[in-house]
């Protein structure tokens, strides 16, 4: 995804774009991804916190802009997330978070006993409370990808279909790729591997800092949407499409390189989905996707000119928040490209501190 958006961003401002992929672009992470755009569940500090809502805040207009551009539907809604607790435990935890928010500015609602369940009728009739976050929403990933390169195709640039790219090297003002088929020269090489950052060379340094955690994702399917919101448990989250598409994630794994999905995994997924929606028994199990995030030891991304490599910048690393910081990844990329600017949210995502 963070590919797409980057090459969507740069053609769109008039670059001439070459987009390597190994894969189909969109097959690595981003085909598991659910499409949450939920800062404030996932942001886990203050600086991803920062930055998520920044994300969050571009994702009108670059839908839009992109529907515009593209002519296709893209899904995309922002009816909120429901924090669901099953546990009088759960629900002290819920109120606690209720209280920071509260503290931190940000519109919630928090209800316990009957009214959580009043709050949204697919919950569980046990459910003992409920957080509201009225901000969140998703969006549908494949057509998201699929519209993103469908302009930056249009917009003239070339995409390398299984292209491995093998190293990288400076070449005096020069930039070189070399990919299993090829060898190109250009002024600026962006580098959006995900997790497999350190399968390719740059400048003879081999790196480790992204990590693949696998996640796996089912996709089943309903009659009808049970719920326009975005659900989120202790042990799962669910999505569901207004077309009765439910999407339930997804593991967090540690499996290196492997992404075939696992009995355990699956049935761990629908039990945690069960319990959070009772309804989901009757669905339809239409399939499993498994994709590796691209995690860094601060679970922030690296986002920026390399420290090391003059002609490299660094848009990779985004962990679990691919798909919420796409928008605004390829916009900070585009400007350091190509006007030079630097922006603010640069200071915590800097290539340097993993000595890239
Ligand atoms: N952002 C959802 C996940 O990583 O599972």
């Amino acid at each position: 995804m963070i590919g797409c958006a980057v090459a969507y961003e740069l053609t769109r401002r008039g670059a001439e774009v070459v987009l390597l992929d190994m894969r189909q672009p969109g097959a690595g992470a981003t085909q598991a991804s659910a499409g949450m755009l939920t800062p404030y569940l996932e942001g886990e500090s203050s600086a991803l916190l920062q930055l998520g809502v920044a994300g969050l805040a571009r994702y009108a207009p670059f839908v839009e802009a992109l529907r515009e551009a593209s002519g296709r539907v893209v899904e995309y809604r922002r009816e909120g997330s429901v924090e669901v607790a099953l546990s009088d435990g759960e629900a002290e935890a819920l109120q606690s978070r209720a209280a920071y928010y509260a503290a931190i500015g940000v519109p919630h609602r928090f209800v316990a006993g009957d009214e959580a369940h009043a709050l949204d009728p697919s919950l569980p009739s046990a459910v003992r409370a409920a957080l509201l976050l009225p901000d969140h929403g998703y969006v549908g990933v494949h057509s998201l990808a699929g519209a993103l390169l469908a302009v930056a195709e249009r917009e003239g640039a070339r995409v390398a279909v299984g292209a491995r790219v093998e190293r990288v090297t400076t070449e005096g003002a020069v930039t070189r790729v070399h990919t299993d088929r090829e060898v190109l020269d250009a002024d600026v090489v962006v580098v959006a591997s995900g997790s497999w950052l350190g399968h390719a060379t740059i400048d003879g340094v081999t790196s480790e800092a992204v990590r693949p955690v696998r996640g796996q994702l089912l996709q089943l399917s309903m009659s009808h949407a049970p719920t326009s919101r975005v659900l989120w448990g202790r042990a799962c989250y669910l999505v569901p499409w207004t077309d009765g598409t439910l999407l339930v994630g997804a593991t967090v794994e540690e499996a290196g390189f492997d992404e075939h999905a696992t009995a355990a995994g699956v049935s761990g997924l629908l039990s945690a989905a069960f319990s959070l929606l009772p309804a989901a028994r009757t669905a339809r199990f239409d399939s499993v996707r498994v994709g590796l995030r691209p995690a860094t030891k601060d679970h922030l991304p690296i986002i920026g000119r390399s420290s090391v490599a003059p002609g490299v910048v660094y848009a990779t690393g985004h962990y679990r928040s691919g798909i919420l910081l796409a928008p605004l990844t390829a916009e900070i990329v585009a400007g350091l490209v190509l006007d030079g600017d630097a922006s603010p949210h640069l200071e915590h995502t800097r290539p340097g501190r993993f000595g890239l």
